[in-house]
């Protein structure tokens, strides 16, 4: 991995404590920062990426720009459906309170974070995501970010599990029907650079496509809808057998649904693209 961690400038013990820690999992070097600029310690180390520890957590340096955890969308989305106005996603899951969510493609976590508002304290909300150091910096975000007078949000956060891990692989060692739904959110095919928050973890993210073998697998998988998030008007929908898209009509993205119900009751398998 070309990347080393250092800290912030004048860091605390635990500071440091972290950033070590971080170093260790991640398998890189810990660099101490010693009052020296960034630009400094990438051009001594000969790195691009730098993950800089400091008092409010990790921030990872890449090319494409800075991430660190924030909650980007999922706060306004929380609250608008506290006061009672829709989420296309939660409407394509047919997301209910107590079910159980597999977010395939966690990423920053806002949809997740959504999800598990909804899906509640009796609910289930596992996130997987391939790159070790987006997974380390959303899993700190989710553990210890706390929403200022939100305690149902921190909640939320809280109970997303995040696992390091491939969802192809995933998938196929899951037992059949062991996920309410299994979502897809992955980085479209043609970006909307514009209005994106994933820019920042553009370099550093799986950029691998949605395989039908995924989509078949994840049938498998969801007692009740697959849905997968893509650009409006995104060929990806029907190279991968997803021919009912719903979402919002003046929106950019839409979901792909397929409907695993009548599997659920005995009606044969529901994918067959
Ligand atoms: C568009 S982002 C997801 C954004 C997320 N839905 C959110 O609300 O923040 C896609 C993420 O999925 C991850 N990803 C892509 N393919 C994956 C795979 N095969 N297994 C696990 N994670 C994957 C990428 O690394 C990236 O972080």
């Amino acid at each position: 991995m070309n990347l080393i961690v250092t800290t912030a400038q004048k860091p605390s013990p635990d500071v440091i404590r972290l950033a070590n820690d971080i170093a260790a999992r991640l398998c890189v070097q810990f660099i101490p920062r010693n009052s020296h600029s960034l630009a400094t310690i990438r051009e001594k180390y000969e790195v691009c990426d730098l993950i800089v520890v400091a008092s409010n957590g990790p921030i990872i340096h890449t090319a494409a720009g800075e991430y660190f955890f924030h909650l980007s969308m999922a706060e306004l989305r929380i609250k608008n459906l506290i006061n009672g106005k829709h989420d296309h996603m939660v409407i394509a899951m047919g997301l209910e309170a107590g079910m159980s969510v597999l977010d395939c493609t966690l990423g920053l976590a806002t949809d997740a974070i959504v999800a598990s508002f909804v899906a509640g304290e009796t609910g289930i909300v596992t996130g997987l995501e391939s790159s070790q150091v987006i997974a380390l910096i959303t899993g700190y975000g989710l553990q210890n970010f706390t929403v200022d007078s939100e305690a149902d949000i921190t909640s939320a956060l809280r109970r997303v599990k995040v696992e390091n891990a491939e969802y192809c692989q995933y998938l196929e060692e899951l037992p059949d029907n062991s996920f309410d739904i299994v979502y897809f959110d992955p980085m479209f095919r043609n970006p909307i650079y514009k209005s994106s928050n994933v820019n920042p973890i553009r370099t550093l993210a799986n950029m691998s496509p949605l395989t039908p073998e995924a989509i078949r697998q994840a049938c498998r998988v969801a007692k009740q809808k697959v849905v997968v998030k893509e650009a409006v008007g995104s060929s990806e929908f029907a190279r991968l057998g997803l021919f009912t898209v719903v979402g919002g009509k003046y929106s950019s993205i839409k979901y792909g649904v397929i409907d695993c119900r009548p599997k659920m009751a005995g009606g044969g398998q529901p994918w067959n693209a």
